[in-house]
């Protein structure tokens, strides 16, 4: 473990799975199996670098809107995933977390992760943030009809309203906001990922595609992030 390592969690979006398989001149999902299982290695990385949340982003509200073929490939890997990985996740002793509108999941994936969460609940080293059927602005105004509601019941008065108050009602109320934001692929936006949390967060954007990032890299942005000067962000 690092102890000069400042950094408590580090949030990724994934990108560039579909792109690293078309270079390959193979279909899509390819990229997507060869990123699921970049999932493990880089999870164990951090782990060995000290960092307590890791906030992986695996699928988006927008990414519902993929053809039926892919949706599905992309549901029936995270079926896989989670019935293959979740015995090294325990002797990881990872905790497992799921952020996002898990209504919109099949039945079967809603019950499969909240087993998983319920069974890996006291695991210490690290928490594994999985952010599936997840938008930030979806999960604001979802924030926002729950203060609305609480307001109307009398349970809190619009005066107390505070930052607090948000972040309680956050699906991300019992983690620490990102030290770290890294996307993969050169793309350099949000894409609808943690917008109120990350208000502080130092981002960094790379060239590499989600299955070719590996501990070299991570090792080298958490460096590069402890040599930043920062400011106003929450510990
Ligand atoms: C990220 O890779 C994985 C998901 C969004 C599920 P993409 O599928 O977005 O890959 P590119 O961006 O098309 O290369
Ligand atoms: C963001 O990547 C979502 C995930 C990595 C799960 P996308 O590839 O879906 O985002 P856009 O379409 O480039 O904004
Ligand atoms: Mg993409």
């Amino acid at each position: 473990m690092n102890e000069n390592n400042s950094c408590k969690h580090i949030a990724i979006i994934m990108d560039g799975n579909g792109r690293w398989a078309k270079k390959r001149g193979m279909p899509r999902t390819f990229g997507h199996k060869k990123g699921a299982e970049n999932v493990i290695n880089i999870t164990r990385a951090m782990k060995e670098s000290g960092v307590k949340y890791l906030t992986l982003y695996a699928f988006s509200t927008e990414n519902w809107k993929r053809t039926e073929d892919e949706v599905m490939a992309l549901m029936n890997l995270l079926r896989e995933y989670l019935d293959k990985e979740f015995k090294e996740i325990m002797e990881n002793d990872v905790r497992l977390l799921f952020i996002g509108e898990k209504e919109m999941l099949s039945p079967d994936i809603q019950e499969k992760i909240s087993e998983l969460e319920e069974k890996s609940k006291n695991n210490k080293s690290l928490t594994l943030c999985v952010a599936l059927s997840y938008g930030s602005r979806q999960e604001i105004l979802s924030a926002v009809k729950k203060i609305a509601r609480d307001a109307i019941n009398g349970d809190i008065k619009i005066d107390n309203i505070s930052m607090e108050t948000i972040e309680q009602s956050l699906y991300t109320k019992d983690i620490p906001d990102p030290d770290i934001l890294i996307r993969t692929s050169g793309e350099q936006r949000i894409s609808n990922y943690l917008l109120w949390q990350l208000a502080y967060t130092e981002l960094f954007f790379t060239n590499t595609l989600w299955p070719d990032f590996n501990k070299e890299e991570l090792t080298d942005i958490i460096q590069q992030f402890n040599n930043r000067e920062r400011r106003y962000g929450k510990n």
